[in-house]
């Protein structure tokens, strides 16, 4: 799907959108509220006296979700779901045809065929898919410390990735102090409300902001995060959910070949591993990609060339139990050559 210029520039500013479809059977909510508290965007909100959560939208998308579908994984009532399929249907950001397609549930078992949402099952898989399927994106912790023999085993799960040319071009750098988190995610927030505040307004100069970013930056200035960003405003800049541990996962810079495709086989060990031993984590991608512009995070994780941050990991034991039951996902562009 090669793009000419003309088409770059077009829609870069929240393009034309099929947005997903939520799901939500008031009769049998228990008003808990963790799907809204869970929701990484501003998508899910309370409604005070129908007392039961309804979607948002932002600007032109209808609803401001990411189809995660964190908010079924949580709800002890298994009363809400996301489905459907979100498509940007032209423009910068268009989705290509062969990943068109609603969400499909899980179904490793079913060689190529079809399967219904009640089919989505484990069994007869390996403890290794198990786990691979059932992990969540945890954003609920408990005030709970994680000891640092579990944490060592969670770096050590890390330190065993592969690496291109065995060149293991990684540091981490543990925070357990929860003042610290806090102060590095106000850094990071003051810069996510900066890119908000560009991206929604509906001055021309910032449409055309954005459409110059997107051109030079294309994965920086996509639509989905700026959700994200609008429950951070929500939330007064909680980047890292109030977890007990965060992980820091830097990069050397002059790794072999690309150092950040290491750094992220390591990181998923330790969160493969984390899950394994009953933690809950979370990628954090605000704080490695706002850190160029507040060096001041730099300086509180103390850390320099040759090292740069490719991502972290918010770790602690979950607040709540997800539900175990895999999630559905889109559809995936698959080629075979025979
Ligand atoms: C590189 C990367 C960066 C991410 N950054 C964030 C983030 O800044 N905040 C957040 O709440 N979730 C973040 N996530 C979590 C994703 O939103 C999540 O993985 C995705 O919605 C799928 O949900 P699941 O992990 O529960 O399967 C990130 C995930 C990855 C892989």
């Amino acid at each position: 799907m090669k793009q000419s210029i003309a088409e770059k520039v077009k829609g870069a500013h929240f393009p034309p959108t099929q947005s997903y479809r939520l799901e939500f059977d008031a009769d049998s909510c228990t008003q808990c509220r963790l799907c809204t508290e869970t929701c990484p965007t501003s998508c899910l909100q309370w409604d005070d006296e129908a007392k039961k959560p309804y979607g948002t939208g932002l600007r032109d998308l209808e609803l401001a979700c990411i189809g995660c579908n964190n908010c079924e994984a949580i709800c002890p009532a298994d009363c809400i779901r996301v489905r459907g399929e979100y498509r940007v249907l032209e423009g910068r950001y268009k989705t290509p045809e062969d990943r068109f397609g609603p969400m499909r549930p899980l179904a490793p078992l079913n060689g190529s065929g079809p399967a219904q949402d009640a089919g989505a099952s484990l069994e007869g898989l390996t403890e290794t898919e198990k786990v691979i399927y059932r992990r969540r994106s945890i954003r609920l912790f408990k005030n709970k410390p994680v000891s640092r023999e579990i944490i060592h085993r969670l770096l050590e799960a890390a330190r065993f990735a592969p690496s291109a040319g065995n060149g293991q071009p990684w540091k981490f750098i543990v925070v357990t102090n929860r003042e610290l988190s806090d102060e590095i995610d106000q850094a990071c927030a003051e810069v996510t409300n900066k890119i908000h505040w560009l991206y929604n307004g509906k001055q021309r100069w910032r449409r055309m902001a954005v459409t110059l970013f997107s051109l030079l930056k294309v994965n920086q200035m996509d639509q989905r995060p700026i959700s994200a960003m609008e429950k951070i405003k929500q939330t007064d800049g909680c980047i890292t959910w109030n977890a007990p541990v965060v992980i820091h996962l830097l990069k050397d810079k002059r790794g072999i070949s690309h150092p950040d495709i290491d750094v992220a086989i390591a990181a998923q060990n330790l969160v493969l591993a984390a899950h394994a031993l009953g933690l809950g984590t979370c990628y954090i991608g605000f704080i490695a990609s706002t850190v160029k512009y507040a060096p001041a995070i730099r300086k509180m994780l103390g850390f320099d060339y040759p090292y740069e941050l490719v991502t972290s990991i918010c770790v602690g034991y979950p607040k709540v139990k997800q539900q175990d039951k895999p999630v559905p996902r889109g559809p995936v562009p698959v080629a075979w050559i025979e």
